[in-house]
């Protein structure tokens, strides 16, 4: 028997096939961004992978908004803050960072069903005067 992975299973080892040139640019990219074996970094893409097959309109999710307006825009800030009244079960939490004279960055952290927790993320996104806005949705780590 093999001694367990730290979030489940016993760890398993399979080879890969790959072109050459690919694996060079792989390489690359794993390094730039601090992994230090192919391994890890593997498994994160797996777990992105699964975690947006996990994707379903009756699951609960967990994601963030992050919105960029300028707050002075008229009534925008008000339908912000109406929307967050509205679905109140939704938002966890949010962060709010005056970015400059105009300008307001804003990140909520969305929890619920899929379904509402999509609903309330393009409702956000989709205020008129957001200048930019995204969500990602990640997961409760339950299952992963
Ligand atoms: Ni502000």
């Amino acid at each position: 028997m093999h001694e367990s992975a730290e979030h489940g299973g016993q760890l398993q080892r399979f080879g890969v096939s790959i072109e050459a040139n690919l694996l060079t640019r792989f390489d690359r990219v794993i390094e730039q961004k601090g992994y230090t074996n192919r391994s890890e970094a593997l498994r994160d893409l797996i777990r992105d992978a699964l975690v947006e097959q996990e994707w379903d309109e009756n699951r609960e999710i967990i994601g963030t908004v992050t919105i960029v307006y300028d707050h002075e825009v008229r009534e925008l800030s008000d339908t912000l803050t109406d929307l967050q009244h509205q679905y109140q079960k939704l938002f966890r939490s949010t962060l709010h960072i005056h970015l400059d004279e105009h300008n307001c960055l804003e990140v909520l952290v969305v929890q619920g069903r899929g379904r509402d927790v999509k609903h309330v993320a393009d409702r956000l996104i989709g205020t008129k005067g957001v200048k930019h806005g995204k969500f990602t949705m990640t997961t409760t780590g339950k299952d992963l």
